[in-house]
């Protein structure tokens, strides 16, 4: 009692890189934090900085910061130049925050702060807090970028020109195409590129290194992991109320940057079969050109099978002329689903998805088969585990150009949906939703790992 006495108040910032699949699990992580008794403040990065507010009966600060932007500028012209704005503004505010916390007697212990931005650990330093890095991608690859920063992997120059290439403990070998995109085309996105593989470049500095997955998942990597660094895995960062119903009555899922219209989709659910229904979304990102969108819209509607399909406002443009029409009743699409809600329907009986890491990890924990549509970043490699190694969905096989055929997508969701292996998947599925569940369950893995990172800060 003694000691959860002393952390109770203890003060910690959360600092997430201002996008949904950033933003969602650190968001979430605070909220857990919070039900351990500390007091955490997030600081959101946003174009449209509002006053300061509380969330979560009152546990959470929620404390929106600029992003160096002024109004009518576009963000998203050039990555260098946002990403130069955004370290600027939070170099000047977050010390000024630090300090007005200090002088209100309420010192902060830790700066939780996002990988992608790995100069926030001097930050941290230079103002006597402990900097712990969070990494929302799996550890598989971010032992690859750490590699690629040392110098110590060589990569192909093409996706598709090499067959095997490497091989991790335990790990099936990895083509060239189920490795991070940009490494095989490091001239596509060179930012980018640098971004992801500087996300490593301090980690032998970082006092806390925390990592949105849990422990079965990547169990001999880890190993290896927690020989080189403070490792705590403290994921899946869903929300209590998906996993262990006792926990949390709280439905606010993160911070969506979009605003989801709930009743339909679930309406529309509700009036489904058991299992009939393929959702399909590309997360907050992904762009598919006209002809891929085409493919894949056919592709649904040759599969016969029902489809939630979350198509983005500015996507929309590229859905077939008259598609809405012919699909009449077996197909919903909508700009913003509430994702986690859906995947929880039981009328959903698989996830067409770009396999980004929380789409990944929700999938996993809430048993639903996936047939992985990756497009970049992570996301290839994240396939390969939901494929590979978990044995929870399947992989649709691209053309030599990335280009995924019709007979492919209705190939894949009938396998998932009514074939022989579907059968294999579901059950592998339900053993990884459980695994899921026992460690954010009180004892399991990463709940302990919260417990340590909170011993650990106060
Ligand atoms: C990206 C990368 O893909 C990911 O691997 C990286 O680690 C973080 O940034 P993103 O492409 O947006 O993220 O995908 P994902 O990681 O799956 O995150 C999307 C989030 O938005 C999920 O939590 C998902 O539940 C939510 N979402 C998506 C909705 O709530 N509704 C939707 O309609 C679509």
């Amino acid at each position: 009692r003694k000691e959860k006495k002393m952390r109770e108040g203890s003060h910690v910032i959360v600092l997430p890189f201002p996008g949904q699949g950033h933003i969602t699990p650190l968001s979430q992580f605070s909220k857990r934090l919070a039900s351990k008794g500390l007091k955490p403040t997030l600081i959101l990065v946003s174009d449209k900085p509002t006053p300061p507010y509380k969330i979560d009966n009152d546990s959470i600060t929620v404390f929106p910061i600029s992003n160096g932007f002024q109004e009518g500028e576009d963000p998203l012209q050039d990555l260098d130049d946002y990403m130069d704005r955004v370290e600027t503004s939070i170099k000047k505010r977050l010390p000024e925050l630090i300090k007005d916390m200090k002088l209100s007697g309420s010192t902060p212990k830790a700066l939780v702060y996002d990988s992608t931005m790995p100069w926030l650990l001097d930050v941290a330093h230079d103002h006597g807090l402990r900097g712990a890095a969070f990494f929302t991608q799996p550890w598989l690859v971010s032992i690859i970028y750490y590699h690629v920063f040392k110098g110590t992997f060589s990569v192909p120059s093409t996706k598709y020109g090499h067959s095997t290439l490497a091989s991790f403990p335990s790990f099936p070998m990895l083509n060239a195409n189920d490795l991070p995109s940009f490494l095989c085309e490091s001239s596509s996105y060179p930012n980018i590129l640098r971004i992801v593989v500087d996300q490593l470049s301090n980690i032998e500095r970082v006092d806390i290194v925390l990592c949105n997955t849990f422990d079965k998942l990547e169990e001999k990597l880890l190993k290896w992991v927690k020989s080189m660094w403070p490792v705590l895995n403290i994921g899946p960062t869903l929300p209590s109320m998906y996993l262990d119903k006792r926990l949390s009555e709280d439905k606010n899922y993160g911070f969506s940057l979009f605003t989801a219209k709930s009743t339909e989709c679930i309406e529309w659910l509700n009036s489904k079969q058991p299992s009939s229904v393929v959702y399909v979304s590309f997360g907050s990102l992904v762009i598919l050109n006209e002809d891929q969108m085409m493919e894949l819209a056919t592709g649904l509607k040759q599969s016969g099978c029902f489809f939630l399909w979350v198509v983005r406002e500015t996507e929309t443009d590229k859905i077939p002329k008259h598609y809405v029409e012919e699909i009449g009743e077996k197909g919903l699409i909508v700009s913003w689903s509430p994702q986690l809600e859906v995947l929880a329907h039981e009328s959903v009986g698989s996830f067409l998805t770009h396999c980004g890491w929380n789409s990944t990890l929700e999938g996993l924990s809430l048993g639903v088969p996936m047939i992985g549509m990756p497009h970049w970043t992570d996301q290839p490699t994240n396939a390969k585990f939901v494929e590979d190694v978990w044995k929870v969905g399947v992989r649709v096989k691209a053309e030599a150009d990335g280009f995924v055929r019709k007979e492919e997508i209705v190939r894949c969701v009938g396998e998932v949906m009514e074939g022989e292996k579907g059968k294999e998947i579901r059950k592998n599925a339900e053993k990884w939703k459980v695994l899921a569940r026992e460690a954010v369950s009180e004892g399991g893995s990463s709940d302990k790992s919260i417990d340590e990172f909170v011993s650990m800060v106060c």
